[in-house]
Parts: structure tokens; C-alpha cells; sequence
């Protein structure tokens, strides 16, 4: 827990003191809410003391983690804070980019900001915070990264993301957005500086200067846009797939595997046989969708799902699956399908989320998969050996066993009852 005190020029002079969920946990020991009351009850009272306001917010992961040391803000985003809070934000037209749980857009609300993010569940986190805190959500006011933003902006802020593409294709954003006096401020941790945060900041700003350290962040201020280079956002891959097309994948920056197709995914292609009674597909956590086009090269007519939580990965995807069944879903959750259920669901799940290394999402998407299989059907998925998930799965199915192995991947087959 710690304090946040506000730019005191600002018109509401309160202060704020930010809770994340997992800190009152470590706090209590315990998953009651009740704890919370009395933390605010404690508050209320030191407001009296010092007679002075005090507004808590309360703000929390999602989807949420069992992990307490996996955080909802990082001192780069308190920091991005305390830069944007020495500019003068009445009147100013305000978007945030990448906001991972939504601690910049709750602390920042009061601008009205846009917000721009690829991943619906940073959309889907961000509208919890601020429900939960009691703030209405304009949902408006979501952007997402294909689209200009429908003003010109005078303070962006950006949480530098961990692909430098899609760092790129946000400052092209930004500088095509921005009024002619506008500033960009860019948060990261130091430790995952490299010069070319510089270099390619200055390939869309003149003055281009970075702060102090400050808990091992640091921010970036770009100022001047200068005359935006020409861009093309869209990687081609070249891919022989195993029936022998040879294709050009294509996709935006920040999708999974630039510059080739993931090992393990070739792997797991080259293994992938769909049955003649398999007609109904997904292709879950599809990224560019190469795993869903693989399989509509073998059996044209399959109707074929993709899920995916990065609005840049379906839109990649839908670059490369343009013809036949396809269904095209941007979520974090098989919610986010009607109730279609799958003969077959073929993946190669995420363990990554931009520097963070984590499973539970896996883990949450295969418990879905085990609901969402018809009588008989199958899930494949391809992982790192080291993961190890024969035992997670053997939970959730009826049957899980390896059908095939290399050095680096393994691939898992696990059926829910029939068959
Ligand atoms: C390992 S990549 C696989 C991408 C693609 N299938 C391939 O083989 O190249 C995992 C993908 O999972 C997506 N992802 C992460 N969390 C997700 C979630 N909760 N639901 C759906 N997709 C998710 C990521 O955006 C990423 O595209």
C-alpha cells in the first residue's frame, strides 16, 4: 500500500492512496472483502486526523492471479503518473495507451481519456477498476489500435509494450493523433531499456529526452512530432505448410512470432491430421491464425473458429483466412463464442504475457475447452516440455496423454468422454 498525493495545482486537491487486491490479501492473509471496509473505516479516520481528503481505490488484476507477487501496476505506470500530473491536464485531450490492468485510466478518469488497447482483457480489467470504484465507464472511449483516434491529442501515455513493432506502430499512432503541441510521455522499467526505445522514438519526435531512474523506471518525454516516415504495419511470413502450399502469413506488429512461425506451432502442424468426421474447428489463442489456415488447407469446407485476446492478432488473422466457415472471435474467454461446441480444438497456448511468464491463463482457456468439446471431440495443444501440463489436463479430461515429443515441445491429446 502507499500513497499518491496529486499534483496540488490540480482542481481536486485530494489524495489518492491506491490498494492493490493482492497487497490486502497479503495484508489479511485472507480472500474477505470485509478487510477492505475496515481498511477504508482506517482511512476515513486519518482523513479526519489530517483533515484532509482521502479517496481509496481499490485496483486489481485481471483476469486475477493466485500469484501475489504478479502485480496490477508497476512503478513505471506510477511514475508515468507523477510526469503527467506536472502538466496541466484541464482542457486537454488525453489517451492512454496499453494500460495493462487499468491503473493509469482509473487514476486519470477524471480527464476523460481515451483508451487505447490491443488486448480485451486489459479493456475488460480496466472497466472492472473503474466500476469498482465507482466511476462510469464510457465505452466510447475504447479505441482499438487499428483505428485513429477521433481527436487530436495533447498528452498521450504510453506503457511501452515489450514487442519494439508494436512500440513502433503506437508512436506512429500517437504522432498521427497528436496536436501540434502535444507531448508523449513513455513509461518502462530500466531494465528493459535498449537503445532502440530511443531510435525509434525519434524516428516520430525532434526532442526526444529521458528522466532520471526513480524505483527503477524511467520515462520517456517526446515532443515536436516530426512528419510521419512512411509505414507499412503488416510482417509478411513466408510458410510451407505440410500439404505443400506455400503461403505468405501476414501480420501487424506485437503478434505472437514475428519474423517466422513459432517452433513449437510447426511442430504440432506437422503432427495434425484432421479426422473426416471433424467438422467443426476452433483454433484457440489463434494469433496470426496460421494453426486455423493449416487446417483449412487440409478440409476446405470445416467451419472454423478463432479466438483470440489481441484485437491485432484476429485482425492479422483475418488477412489470412479472407474465404470459407470462418468465425472470428476477439476475447479472452470461450464466453465469447455463442454455444457452438467443437469436434476438434487445436492450440498453441500462451505462457507469456509481455514480460511476465504465466500459466493460469492456459490453465483457465483448457478448463473451457473441456466444456465446450461435443461427445467424442478432441483437444490438441503443442507447449514447451518444461511446462508440464499432463497433470492439469488429466483434470479437466476424461483422457490426456502425449501423442508426440521432441527435444524442446510436447504435443497433448485429451478427450472428454466418447470415443
Ligand atoms: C503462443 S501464441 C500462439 C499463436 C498462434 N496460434 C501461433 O501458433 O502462432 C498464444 C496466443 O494467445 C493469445 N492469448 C493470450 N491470452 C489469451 C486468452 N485469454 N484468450 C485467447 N487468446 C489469448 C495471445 O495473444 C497469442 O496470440
Amino acid at each position: 500500500m502507499h500513497d499518491f498525493p496529486r499534483n496540488s495545482n490540480r482542481s481536486e486537491n485530494r489524495e489518492f492512496v491506491l490498494i492493490e487486491r493482492n497487497q490486502i490479501i497479503q495484508l489479511t492473509k485472507q480472500r474477505n472483502f470485509w478487510k477492505l471496509n475496515a481498511i477504508q473505516y482506517l482511512f476515513r479516520k486519518l482523513q479526519q486526523k489530517f483533515n484532509r481528503p482521502v479517496f481509496i481505490m481499490l485496483i486489481t488484476r485481471y483476469p486475477p492471479t493466485e500469484n501475489n507477487s504478479l502485480r496490477a501496476w508497476s512503478a513505471a505506470d506510477e511514475y508515468l503518473l507523477k510526469e503527467v500530473q506536472q502538466n496541466s491536464l484541464d482542457k486537454k485531450a488525453v489517451a492512454i495507451f496499453n494500460d495493462r490492468f487499468g491503473y493509469l485510466g482509473c487514476h486519470l478518469h477524471k480527464c476523460n481519456p481515451w483508451h487505447v488497447s490491443d488486448f480485451k482483457s486489459q479493456q475488460i480489467s480496466l472497466e472492472l477498476n473503474l466500476k469498482r470504484n465507482g466511476v462510469n465507464v464510457e465505452s466510447g472511449k475504447f479505441i482499438n489500435p487499428l483505428d485513429s483516434l477521433p481527436e487530436l491529442i495533447d498528452i498521450a501515455i504510453l506503457s511501452i509494450p515489450k514487442s519494439l513493432d508494436l512500440y513502433r506502430f503506437y508512436l506512429n499512432q500517437i504522432s498521427r493523433s497528436m496536436a501540434e503541441n502535444g507531448i508523449a510521455l513513455c513509461g518502462f522499467m530500466t531494465r528493459h531499456f535498449t537503445p532502440q526505445l530511443l531510435s525509434i522514438a525519434e524516428e516520430y519526435f525532434h526532442d526526444v529526452s529521458q528522466s532520471l531512474a526513480w524505483k527503477k523506471a524511467r520515462v520517456l518525454t517526446l515532443k515536436e512530432k516530426k512528419e510521419s516516415p512512411a509505414y507499412d504495419a503488416v510482417e509478411e511470413i513466408p510458410f510451407t505448410f505440410s500439404d505443400g502450399g506455400n503461403e505468405s502469413l501476414k501480420q501487424y506488429p506485437g503478434v505472437f512470432s514475428s519474423g517466422n512461425v513459432d517452433y513449437a506451432t510447426q511442430f504440432l502442424l506437422g503432427n495434425l491430421t484432421i479426422q473426416p468426421d471433424e467438422n467443426c474447428i476452433l483454433d484457440l489463442a489463434s494469433g496470426n491464425g496460421v494453426i486455423a489456415r493449416a487446417v483449412q488447407l487440409q478440409k476446405p469446407d470445416t467451419e472454423i473458429h478463432l479466438l483470440d485476446d489481441s484485437y491485432l492478432a484476429i485482425a492479422s488473422s483475418k488477412l489470412n483466412l479472407s474465404t470459407g466457415n470462418v468465425h472470428f472471435h476477439w476475447g479472452d474467454s470461450l464466453d465469447e463464442i455463442d454455444d457452438t461446441e467443437f469436434d476438434i480444438v487445436v492450440s498453441n497456448p500462451p505462457f507469456h504475457f509481455e514480460h511476465e511468464v504465466n500459466t493460469e491463463i492456459s490453465t483457465a482457456l483448457f478448463r473451457e475447452v473441456a466444456g465446450r468439446l461435443k461427445p467424442g471431440g478432441r483437444f490438441v495443444c503443442v507447449a514447451n516440455k518444461h511446462l508440464g501440463y499432463l497433470p492439469t489436463l488429466k483434470k479437466f479430461f476424461t483422457r490426456a496423454s502425449i501423442i508426440k515429443e521432441n527435444r524442446k515441445f510436447v504435443i497433448y491429446e485429451c478427450k472428454k468422454g466418447g470415443k
